[in-house]
């Protein structure tokens, strides 16, 4: 990965989660970072880190576009 893309998450509401999935044979939670409302991570993708799940609401922004992430009921 020559330039690992950015991604921008901004929270929506407080205690959003940006949990960091590892890279490799198997996928498991590496890092938790909690956002409250306003705040931005920008994270990038790393041999380390190989997805990223986003839990409750955040706007996501990445060089595919822009998606937002719901809140849980
Ligand atoms: N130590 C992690 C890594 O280098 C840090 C990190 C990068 C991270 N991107 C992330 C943690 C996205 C959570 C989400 O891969």
């Amino acid at each position: 990965m020559a330039q690992p893309e950015y991604i921008v998450i901004r929270a929506l509401e407080d205690g959003v989660n940006v949990i960091g999935l590892t890279r490799g044979n198997d996928t498991k939670f590496h890092h938790t970072e909690k956002l409250d409302k306003g705040e931005v991570m920008i994270a990038q993708f790393t041999e380390h880190t190989s997805a990223m799940k986003i839990r409750g609401k955040a706007e996501i922004q990445t060089a595919h576009g822009l998606t937002e992430s719901e809140a849980k009921k």
